[in-house]
């Protein structure tokens, strides 16, 4: 299912005197299968974006069009039976999703979702056994275990396993790695590139982290005081874009960011590059010329 975001604008609390524009004319298009990154400052509207795309928000202006497999059409950001339908194949796992956690067990959480999709018993616990494999959490050990009980890591993941056991065509991710540990933070990426290979679906992740984004996203999105600024390959939006996103106070990835300091301070080296073996190459390409 491709997404196709028109010219979205989104106002709070609109004509009082506290009113905020969150959504400045957003447009971009999602295609099937595709990861999205997207990176932006506190407040310029990353979440807004993101939760208009998964239907929690109606839009002030613009529109939200699914185009699925046949090529027919459906408008998502409006009431209606059939735009409803079509929202329950965007699962959203919101930022602290732990937070909702709260079944008796792990295997009743992960299973709420599907028996409000209708399935039987049988489907309901096959959903969540998958979507617990998917997360890397063991449902014959922790099946029966109270969620409280888990460690602030397995908190979240098995909240991602519940919003995966509906599987959803589009998963959007609200920065899944926030508040934890380097650790944590490495076993949600991990887990975030195997739900990439094992199951077909686009994702969309908001994330601080310039380094995740490079590295995971197919395209990165850019957004700015509730504006779209640029929208492109990792390399595109970082290698060309270094200065302006300098200039709004955005850091960029450690590679590009230190081939670009090495440059400052007199070394020929070039620094459109963003994966550490190609930048480690340059810097000894570049010391080489240096001594030859
Ligand atoms: N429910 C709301 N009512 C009023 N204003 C809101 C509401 N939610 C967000 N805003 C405002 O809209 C703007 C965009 O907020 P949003 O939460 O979308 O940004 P964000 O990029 O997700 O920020 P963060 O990185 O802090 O999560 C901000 O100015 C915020 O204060
Ligand atoms: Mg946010």
């Amino acid at each position: 299912m491709q997404i196709r975001i028109e010219d979205l604008s989104k106002i709070y609390s609109p004509g009082l005197p506290y009113e905020t524009k969150a959504l400045d004319h957003v447009s971009f298009t999602v295609e099937a299968g595709e990861f999205i990154g997207i990176i932006g400052h506190t407040g310029s509207g990353k979440t807004t974006l993101v939760q208009s795309i998964a239907g929690l928000l109606e839009p002030s202006d613009g529109r939200i069009v699914s185009v699925h497999a046949d090529g027919t059409e459906t408008v998502i950001s409006q009431k209606g039976k059939e735009s409803a339908l079509v929202r329950r194949k965007v699962g959203i796992v919101f930022q602290y999703p732990e937070y909702q956690l709260f079944e008796e067990t792990v295997m009743k959480d992960v299973c709420f979702g599907p028996k409000n999709q209708g399935l039987s018993l049988e489907e309901q616990k096959e959903r969540a056994r998958a979507a617990l494999d998917l997360v890397g959490i063991d449902a014959d050990d922790k099946g029966e275990v109270s969620p409280f009980e888990l460690s602030g890591g397995q908190k979240r993941r098995v909240a991602i396993a519940g919003v995966l056991a509906m599987r959803p065509e589009v998963l959007i991710l609200d920065e899944p790695t926030a508040g934890l540990d380097p650790k944590g933070h490495d076993d949600i990426l991990e887990m975030i590139r195997r739900i990439r290979q094992e199951m077909d679906m686009s994702i969309i992740l908001v994330s601080h982290n310039m380094d995740d984004v490079a590295e995971y996203a197919d395209r990165v999105l850019v957004m700015n005081h509730g504006k779209m600024v640029f929208l492109g390959t990792p390399k595109e939006v970082y290698c060309e874009h270094e200065e302006a996103l300098r200039a709004i106070g955005l850091d960029i990835p450690s590679c590009p960011s230190f081939l670009w300091q090495l440059k400052n301070r007199g070394m020929d080296v070039d620094d459109n590059k963003l994966e550490f073996e190609e930048t480690a190459q340059e810097i000894i390409r570049a010391v080489k010329s240096r001594w030859q």
